[in-house]
């Protein structure tokens, strides 16, 4: 079972000719409402996957918190741990460039009333995978990594958006999965020093004894795992927006892991499953299931 701890976003997407500069006013043809939020996105990616799916997390009693809900519905994960509250649901304004790459804000809204109550109150067995990001206030954050602890759930941090992780939680996850610029940011507030991001995660995983996963965009992922070095490259693919590539990869390998797959595999099966989000516009609408997958990993 994979218990997603975590954010739920309604994304405003606009498509750009460019990522507008500081003070710069770009106008777009169009305009989008997606289900979004890395949580939500992660869930959806692992349920589609094929894993058995609880989220727990918080929306506003408006229509933004009733269609990203629906999404999560739609995709099986189980809403029982997703509380309704008075703050405005979070949203994410996006802007997609012509190559497909794309600047985020986002305003946190009820993310940011998400405390570990309802997690704790949740039945899941030891061996259960929680899966949290950095979308919610550190301090659930942290809660929720000694819970899991408590519990015997293993852990996976995607430690995205960039941010600060303290030592008292690299030391108790099991996985921490990262981009190039977040790897290089977690050893840096870490007091590690790297040339490189290959370095930063290696550094992580040599100082911490964790599992490092950087993900590398359209060059796949690298991993480092019980002293061995995973390279995984990514197959080629005609990206129209990355949005959720990065969600798609963690919540595909979180289900593969869950599954008790090999963990190469399990990194085979992300890679896929970050690639295709990227042939398709948007967030949770991009992301593939266990069937597409599937396809793809037999293929190559
Ligand atoms: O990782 C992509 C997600 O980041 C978007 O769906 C947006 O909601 C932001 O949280």
């Amino acid at each position: 079972m994979i218990i997603v701890f975590g954010s739920i976003n309604l994304d405003l997407v606009t498509e750009v000719p460019h990522i507008p500069a500081p003070g710069e006013t770009v106008i777009g043809p169009g305009f989008r409402t997606i289900p979004g939020g890395k949580g939500a996105n992660q869930a959806v990616a692992a349920a589609r996957s094929g894993a058995r799916v609880a989220f727990v997390g918080a929306v506003g009693r408006d229509d933004f918190g009733t269609l990203a809900l629906r999404s999560l519905a739609g995709s099986g994960v189980d809403l029982a741990g997703v509380a309704r509250v008075d703050t405005p649901t979070g949203v994410a304004f996006i802007s997609v460039d012509a190559q497909g790459e794309n600047a985020i804000v986002v305003a946190a809204g009820a993310n940011y009333a998400v405390d570990a109550s309802r997690l704790a109150a949740l039945a899941a067995p030891p061996g259960s995978v929680l899966l949290l990001q950095r979308e919610i206030r550190d301090e659930a954050l942290f809660a929720a990594v000694h819970l899991a602890g408590q519990r015997g759930w293993r852990t996976m941090l995607n430690a995205a958006p960039s941010g600060r992780v303290p030592d008292d939680i690299l030391r108790r996850i099991d996985t921490l999965i990262v981009n190039e610029h977040e790897a290089q940011h977690v050893a840096r507030e870490a007091g590690l020093t790297a040339a490189d991001a290959h370095g930063a995660a290696q550094e992580l995983h040599r100082s911490y004894g964790l599992t490092v996963v950087v993900t590398v965009g359209a060059d796949g992922v690298v991993a480092f795992r019980d002293g061995v070095i995973h390279r995984q490259p990514a197959p080629r693919v005609e990206a129209i927006d990355t949005t959720a590539a990065g969600d798609s990869f963690v919540g595909s390998f979180a289900a593969a892991m869950d599954e008790g797959r090999p963990f190469a595999e399990a990194l085979r099966r992300g890679v896929v499953a970050g690639s295709l989000a990227c042939t398709r516009a948007g967030a949770q609408d991009s992301i593939p299931d266990r069937a597409a997958i599937d396809a793809w990993v037999d293929r190559a």
